[in-house]
């Protein structure tokens, strides 16, 4: 669904990512592990179409995202780490909104409502200001437009961060239910808790490189900070 080979980006002669080779099928949670500067958001960014490789493929269900922007854009569904809204629209307004923009204005204000919900967003909150919201609600806001597209693929740039930790838990079963559902995720994260909890592969980056993947199931949550710590000291 989500598809890598050789993936190189420069900017200026700075080397950002480089070689990126990974293939990421339907139900698959991978997430993105990596210091400050890694590359994870320039990968999340590439698949996007919102900048270019220097050289390398990237493709979203078997399409190059530079050959074919709008259709790929259309199987995918993005959180960003700051989600961008309207302050004088309601939580609500905000998702009518925003779902409506990527062609999905058919919902109901129920239907929207329970997506709002399912995000964690508290039933009274969702017909407030989001100028009144917490960064961690603004955030619900955003994984509720993201599930509001119902995109095959989900590409998420720290999406827990701000969210407290029972928010993130339950950001880790909607997460479980996407996947159950066929959706391909890859998430970009500091997480190594939730990539372990929520994901079912994940990946080591290190100054552009994939310098390590392997199956969550495979490790246990104090290897894997052992393993990424030993790849940040190397
Ligand atoms: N627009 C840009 N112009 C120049 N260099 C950039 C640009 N965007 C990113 N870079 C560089 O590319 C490298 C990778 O950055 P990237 O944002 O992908 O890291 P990251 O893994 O997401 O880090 P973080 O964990 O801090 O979010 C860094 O060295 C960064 O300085
Ligand atoms: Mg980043």
């Amino acid at each position: 669904m989500l598809e890598a080979i050789g993936l190189t980006k420069r900017y200026d002669g700075q080397l950002a990512l480089d070689r990126l080779t990974l293939t990421i099928e339907p139900g698959e949670v991978f997430c993105l592990l990596g210091g400050n500067g890694a590359g994870k958001t320039t990968t999340i960014n590439l698949f996007l179409n919102f900048i270019q490789p220097t050289s390398g493929t990237v493709r979203v269900k078997g399409l190059d995202v530079v050959e074919n922007p709008l259709e790929t854009k259309r199987y995918l569904s993005y959180i960003p780490e700051q989600v961008m809204l309207y302050k004088n629209f309601s939580g609500l307004e905000n998702l009518e909104y925003f779902a409506t923009l990527a062609g999905k204005g058919h919902y109901s204000r129920e239907n929207l409502a329970d997506f709002l919900t399912r995000s964690g967003l508290p039933a009274q909150a969702t017909s407030r200001r989001v100028s009144t919201y917490s960064k961690g609600m603004r955030q619900k806001v955003g994984i509720a437009i993201a599930l509001a597209k119902e995109a095959e693929a989900l590409l998420l740039d720290e999406p827990t961060s701000g969210l407290d930790p029972k928010a993130s838990n339950e950001f880790s079963g909607l997460l479980e239910q996407l996947s159950d559902a066929g959706v391909a995720v890859l998430m970009a994260t500091h997480d190594l808790f939730r990539a372990k909890e929520s994901g079912t592969r994940f990946g080591i980056m290190k100054q552009g490189q994939l310098v390590d993947t392997m199956r969550t199931d495979e490790i246990g949550h104090a290897d894997l900070e052992r393993l990424y710590l030993s790849h940040m000291h190397d």
